[in-house]
This record gives C-alpha cells, sequence and structure tokens, in this order.
C-alpha cells in the first residue's frame, strides 16, 4: 500500500480524478490512500494568501514559503527525519519516465506539492522539498495535471490494481523499446487486414513478430532508447 499527500490551492481539481479508473480501483482495494490538502488550510492571514511579489522584481507572483513548510512539516515531519519522500512539481526538476514511476510507485508515502504562480520561494524547496519532478520540456500552469500524471502512473503499478500485470511487462517504456501495434475485430476493416501472423495461432511466431516490430519502430521513432532495449549485436 502506497499513501499520497497531494498539497495544492485547487484541491477541487482532484475530486472526479481520483474517483474514476484505476486510480479509484487501487483506493477501492486498499492499495493507494490519496489525501488532497488545501494549502490555504496553512496560512494565518485573512485573505489565506499563499503568493507574494517576487524579490528583485519581475513578472508573476511566488509562493511564500511559511505555509508550504509548516504543512509538509505538519503532515509528514521535518525533512532528513521522516520516511515520506516529498516532491515538487517543477519544470526544472528531473524528467519523469518509467523508471522514475517504478522507483516512486515503491515508495511508502509520497507527499506531492504542487506549485502555481511562478513557482515556490527557493527556501522552502530547500527547507521541505526531497526531489523536483518535471512532467516534460514544457510549461503548464500548475502542478495539479504533473501530480495527477504521476499519481496515475504509480497506481498502474502498485501490485493488485491491474487485472492482468502482464499487461505492464508489454507496455512501451517498461523493457527500453515502444510497444509494437495492436489490432481486434474485424480481422478486414476498410480493406485493411490483420498481420496474418496475429491470426495463427502460433505462440511463439507472435511473440518474434512483435519483437520485432518493437524494435523497428523504436529503432525509427526513438532510437534514444534503443541501446538499453536491445544487447550491442541487435543494433
Ligand atoms: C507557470 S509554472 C512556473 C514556471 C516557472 N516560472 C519556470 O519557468 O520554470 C507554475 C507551476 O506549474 C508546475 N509546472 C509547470 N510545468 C511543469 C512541468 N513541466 N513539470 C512539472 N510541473 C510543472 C510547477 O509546479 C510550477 O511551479
Amino acid at each position: 500500500m502506497i499513501r499520497i499527500d497531494v498539497l495544492t490551492i485547487l484541491p477541487g481539481l482532484f475530486d472526479s480524478f481520483l474517483r474514476e479508473s484505476f486510480v479509484g480501483v487501487a483506493q477501492k482495494k486498499d492499495r493507494l490512500v490519496v489525501s488532497v490538502h488545501d494549502l490555504r488550510g496553512w496560512t494565518s492571514d485573512r485573505h489565506r494568501t499563499v503568493d507574494d511579489t517576487p524579490y528583485g522584481g519581475g513578472p508573476g507572483m511566488v509562493m511564500k514559503p511559511e505555509p508550504l513548510v509548516t504543512a509538509v512539516e505538519e503532515l509528514v515531519g521535518e525533512k532528513g527525519h521522516r520516511e515520506a519522500h516529498v516532491l515538487l512539481t517543477s519544470p526544472r526538476g528531473r524528467r519523469l519516465d518509467q523508471a522514475k514511476l517504478e522507483e516512486l510507485a515503491g515508495r511508502k508515502q509520497l507527499v506531492m506539492v504542487c506549485a502555481r504562480y511562478e513557482g515556490v520561494d527557493q527556501r522552502a524547496i530547500d527547507l521541505a522539498i526531497d526531489e523536483e519532478i518535471s512532467v516534460g520540456d514544457y510549461v503548464v500552469s500548475g502542478g495539479e495535471i504533473p501530480a495527477m500524471l504521476m499519481i496515475e502512473g504509480i497506481a498502474r503499478l502498485v501490485p493488485g490494481v491491474l487485472g492482468n500485470p502482464e499487461s505492464i511487462e508489454m507496455e512501451s517504456f517498461q523493457n527500453g523499446r515502444l510497444e509494437a501495434p495492436h489490432y481486434t475485430r474485424p480481422a478486414i476493416f476498410r480493406g485493411q487486414e490483420v498481420p496474418s501472423v496475429l491470426r495463427s495461432g502460433d505462440h511463439g511466431a507472435v511473440a518474434d513478430w512483435r519483437r520485432e516490430q518493437a524494435h523497428e519502430i523504436t529503432k525509427e521513432r526513438r532510437p534514444d532508447l534503443i541501446e538499453g532495449a536491445f544487447g550491442e549485436e541487435e543494433r
């Protein structure tokens, strides 16, 4: 079982997301516990302020350190003295990939801090955050969707959540390569036929075909992945 605490100023964004699909299933099966906390609950002024103008000038606002550090420490304790791993969603962070998701899914407790505005006062990062994670080389307006991405990626890796765990093993990135194409009925659609090997009933031939297709598609679309996926002689 993995526990995830989310800190956000927009907790409502998570409502339907947490109820649906595998994230909902994982929680019903008690494999995943997600608690969403409103960061404004840790403010002390009448307006529940979480942001302020940046020192040195410049556009936008910056998230104040006090509510964020207090919230993290009240939820899971001080940095260096806690079991939980505290993540900040940030375009400056380590880029998320399947290996990172697997590592996160193996932890007991995570905290995901969702920033907004221009980002977070650096002292809050130094004092409360263990790791900054980016979901890609682009900028969105807040950390909520990046956090949902991570939660969804983690939920499907938690043992006992997916009906057929083999489907994970076959997936893109799991073995450092992209997945082979899929087909379902009908056998002929608008004149396009399903490759005959997939209808042959020969499991060995199907496995060989899928391996070859995976290799070809990875070579064409993501040659950077090939190194880890196949041995030197196969490249
Ligand atoms: C508008 S962005 C701030 C961008 C920041 N000023 C910069 O240039 O790096 C607001 C927040 O959205 C989240 N965010 C935006 N893009 C992200 C990404 N690619 N990965 C993870 N979080 C992201 C982060 O929490 C970020 O602090």
